[in-house]
């Protein structure tokens, strides 16, 4: 491939490739000493419309340890602004001739659509609420490490699946590698549809949560829920947050993960996300590691190579 812009559409040993290469970075993830240089006089542009700490750095980080040149793009002083379009500023940026774009958008599709305009190979950094690939992968590696296997786990990914990108690429991916998949949270939640996803529906944590290997909370994304249905944090808590009560549906040894950034107290508590089953960390380490695998695949199909 070209590009990473989803998860929807690699086959399942592709997926199986990019986490036995994101395996094997893990060492040079954490040691810069140890860096692989298969990027040696690439540039890589990462052009966040959209907030991020952990997406960001961590793709800045993959990529030094590869060798490229990264330029972060600093999108709220450039002339985005100024009224640029997308389209008009990745056009812009591909006049400099990078070999790899990172791109985070609020819209979904808008990385395919700039993916088509430009000449570089794209990863999606996450598009509005359709897919966060790099997100999963990096899940799925940190799940393999503990479970062995990600075949027949019960996973239940609760919360705001309506506007989670985490939650759509994790379900595809899970769903490719053979997983259960259950998706948990208030009708209000769900996206319509969502059942032909290949996924349980369950609207109580009690039931969801029973038996599952893996709890996946997600946060409750106000910025797209444009006023209409925000729940009182109260009340979600109190049904939806995940605390010991809740958590001891799951199976003694499950495991939590949450993608961040959390808010403790409203989806999870804080005792549960700094607690011994909590895998939140972990999983932010691995984002570094996944990322190098992404990048070196595609660094396989740059041009001039
Ligand atoms: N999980 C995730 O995408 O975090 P950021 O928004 O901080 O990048």
């Amino acid at each position: 491939h070209r590009h990473l812009l989803g998860i929807e559409g690699l086959h399942p040993h592709e997926i199986l490739g990019l986490l036995d290469r994101a395996e094997e970075a893990v060492e040079v993830s954490r040691q810069i000493s140890k860096r692989r240089l298969v990027l040696q006089g690439r540039t890589q542009i990462n052009l966040f419309f959209e907030n991020s700490t952990r997406t960001q750095s961590s793709f800045e980080l993959a990529g030094k340890r590869l060798g490229a040149d990264v330029m972060n793009m600093a999108v709220s002083q450039s002339s985005v602004k100024k009224g640029e379009t997308l389209i008009d500023t990745a056009a812009t940026l591909n006049a400099m001739h990078p070999d790899l774009l990172v791109v985070r958008h609020h819209a979904a599709g808008a990385v395919h659509l700039l993916a088509r305009k430009v000449g570089c190979s794209v990863v999606n950094a996450g598009d509005g609420p359709h897919e966060h690939p790099t997100q999963a992968l990096l899940d799925a590696l940190t799940i393999r490490r503990h479970k062995g296997k990600i075949a027949r786990l019960t996973v239940a990914i609760c919360g705001d699946i309506a506007h989670s990108r985490v939650a759509r690429s994790n379900i595809i991916l899970l769903n490719a590698l053979g997983a259960r998949v259950r998706v948990v949270a208030p009708t209000t939640l769900l996206p319509s549809g969502i059942a032909k996803m290949g996924v349980e529906v369950f609207t109580s944590m009690k039931e969801g949560l029973e038996g599952a290997d893996i709890v996946m909370m997600l946060r409750l994304q106000r910025e797209r829920m444009n006023g209409a249905f925000i729940p009182s944090v109260r009340e979600y808590y109190r049904y939806y947050g995940l605390d010991a009560e809740k958590l001891a549906y799951a199976k003694e040894d499950a495991l939590v993960m949450h993608p961040g950034p959390m808010n403790r107290g409203v989806e999870i508590d804080a005792s549960i996300a700094d607690g011994a089953q909590s895998l939140i960390r972990e999983q932010v380490e691995m984002g570094v590691a996944v990322r190098m695998a992404v990048l070196e695949a595609l660094a396989a199909n740059l041009p001039n190579n």
